[in-house]
């Protein structure tokens, strides 16, 4: 087999018969991810809220921020596979005032957000750690952000409503460091856990916010929900069993400069 074919192996079937639970795999990356996973002949779980149930097509019904849902959506997936070889912490429950302006927002609705992102990740890495811990193997991705790295240059919003939510960059600041607590944890049980933190994904925003946005990035357009799926893919392979504890910035140089 020459160079070229292995490497399109390697590519093609990096994830093959892996089962993989993906949260909130029915939105703009969830989507994304799925579809790389399948690509790569793994086995993708889509864990969403609004989703019925059909094991035989990788859908669970699963709200992440209920415990019952979330232990029911893991023992579909270990009463049909046996084993759970990696999760994507993906899913993203937000409340309706999700993007008020900094001085607008209500404690309550700060406590909420915090709850629904950063606890549901918490509590469903747990949960799937003690599974992974007994298998001996497992990989975790957590989605995070490059708002949970640098602040926020509010100048991309300059002539539209949008703003950057206060309560993300401490929901994705914590993931990131969380993810290294966990990592350290794992380590000796052979599991690795990292983080994957997009810039701006290009979903149809204001245009104004969208040339601000451009301007600013040094490779002068926003990211694509397939910039990010081959990382989050790599990562959930052997390819990258010995990393572990990293967050993988994919942002078009954003945090660069
Ligand atoms: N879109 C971006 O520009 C961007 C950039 C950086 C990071 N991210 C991160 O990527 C992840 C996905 O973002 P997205 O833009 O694809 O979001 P999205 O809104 O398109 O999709 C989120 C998905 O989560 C599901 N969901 C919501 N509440 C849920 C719950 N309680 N239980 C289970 N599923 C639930 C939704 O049904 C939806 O399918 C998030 O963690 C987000 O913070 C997104």
């Amino acid at each position: 087999m020459d160079a070229g074919c292995i490497l399109m192996n390697l590519i093609m079937y990096s994830l093959k018969d892996k089962v993989i639970i993906v949260t909130g795999g029915s939105g703009l990356l969830g989507n994304a991810f799925i579809k790389q996973i399948v690509s790569e002949n793994g086995i993708a779980i889509n864990a969403d809220i609004n989703l019925p149930t059909d094991i035989a097509q990788g859908n669970i019904e699963c709200d992440i921020t209920n415990q019952n849902s979330l232990n029911n959506m893991l023992n579909i997936v270990l009463d049909k596979y046996g084993k759970i070889d990696g999760l994507v912490n993906n899913a993203y429950p937000r409340t309706g005032d999700w993007g008020l302006d900094f001085e607008e927002i209500p404690i309550d609705s700060w406590r909420e957000n915090l709850d629904m992102q950063l606890n549901s990740c918490f509590s469903l890495c747990q949960k799937t750690l003690r599974i992974m811990k007994d298998q001996k193997f497992g990989s975790i991705v957590n989605i995070a952000s490059i708002y949970g790295v640098v602040g926020p240059d509010f100048s991309v919003y300059d002539g539209t409503e949008m703003t950057m939510p206060a309560a993300y960059s401490a929901i994705k600041g914590a993931q990131i460091n969380f993810t290294r607590y966990i990592a350290s944890y794992y380590g000796k049980y052979n599991i690795n856990i990292n983080c994957v933190s997009p810039g701006g994904i290009f979903n149809e925003q204001n245009p104004t916010f969208v040339e601000n946005y451009n301007k600013k990035v040094p490779m002068r357009r926003m990211g694509t929900p397939e910039d990010i799926s081959p990382t989050v893919a790599f990562l959930l392979s052997d390819n990258a069993k010995y990393i572990t504890g990293q967050n993988v910035i994919i942002d078009g140089g954003w945090t660069a400069i």
